[in-house]
């Protein structure tokens, strides 16, 4: 596995590689990441793995400063799952400040967007940054960030990238609660507490498979339910799969999402709902 950390060598690495599948990180692996990188393998015989954080998404209150870097112990988790680990400086990915942006859909500025005004810009730019670098034929994203991944494939329809889009599935822990490197911040208690959120998700999806179509008593409920517990909700809704339209009543796909606070932790999560498929269960 080679470390490359500038824009130059990994061009010059990658100028021979027919075929390379990328999975783009902020670090701090866990095996959430690793089982997209397992995924990766199967779509390209390059499997190049970036760790960035990337100064763009964060806004100015949020915790860029303070994200945990742990690039030796994800170094060591990449050997024999990786080609190529490329860790390039700040300064390396933005030699001049970046004023070129793409314009989003109008979703980017729901859900997450409301709370994280220019999240998704700072996201999509640094990906779109990232795949010109790397020039992937395929890159692996997690449906863990389920708006991420709707925004980065719309960018990828609409602006004709040549790169194949493969979601990968949330990766949990034992008693549920999705992987993320910003678990490491929950206190003990917290940690215990945390898994109320997909609790909250699942109990949404048993109802509407049940045939409640009461969308938005269904998310009220469950921010009752969090708020009582302790919990800040940036909000939980019911989504058509596809579009992350508001869901109406009749679709089949669909999935609902939420973001939320403990304690100066913001969780996320979501639950896809697949009413023939969950029916026939
Ligand atoms: P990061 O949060 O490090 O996540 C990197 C990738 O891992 C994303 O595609 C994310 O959806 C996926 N992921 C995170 N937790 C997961 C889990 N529990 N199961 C499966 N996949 C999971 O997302 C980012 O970084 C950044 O926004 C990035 C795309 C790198 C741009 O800076």
């Amino acid at each position: 596995m080679q470390i490359i950390s500038t824009t130059q060598a990994l061009r010059d690495r990658l100028k021979t590689e027919p075929s390379v599948a990328f999975v783009p990180t902020m670090g701090n692996l866990h095996q959430g990441h690793l089982a997209l990188i397992r995924q990766a393998r199967e779509q390209g015989r390059c499997v190049v793995v970036s760790i960035f954080v990337n100064p763009l998404q964060f806004g100015p209150n949020e915790d860029f400063a303070n994200y945990p870097r742990t690039f030796e112990q994800d170094c060591a988790k990449l050997a024999g799952l990786a080609d190529v680990v490329f860790a390039p400086m700040v300064a390396d990915l933005y030699p001049e400040p970046q004023q070129v942006f793409i314009d989003l859909p109008p979703v980017a500025a729901e859900l997450c967007g409301t709370f994280r005004p220019g999240h998704f810009r700072g996201v999509a730019t640094v990906v779109l940054k990232l795949f010109n670098i790397v020039q992937p034929q395929a890159a692996v994203f997690g449906k863990k960030d389920y708006q991420q991944l709707h925004v980065i494939r719309a960018m990828v329809r609409q602006l004709n990238l040549p790169v194949e889009i493969v979601a990968g599935e949330t990766l949990r822990a034992g008693d549920n609660l999705a992987l993320s490197s910003r678990n490491a911040y929950l206190t003990a208690e917290d940690r215990t507490e945390a898994v109320r959120l997909y609790w909250n998700l699942a109990l949404i999806r048993e109802s509407i498979i049940a045939g409640n179509s009461d969308f938005s008593a269904l998310e009220c409920a469950a921010i009752a339910d969090l708020e009582a517990h302790g919990w800040r909700v940036d909000y939980v809704s019911v989504r058509a799969a596809e579009s992350l339209a508001p869901a109406k009543i009749g679709e089949m796909n669909l999935v609902v999402l939420a973001a939320a606070w403990l304690g100066k932790t913001r969780l996320i999560d979501n639950l896809e709902i697949c009413l023939n498929a969950d029916k026939g269960l």
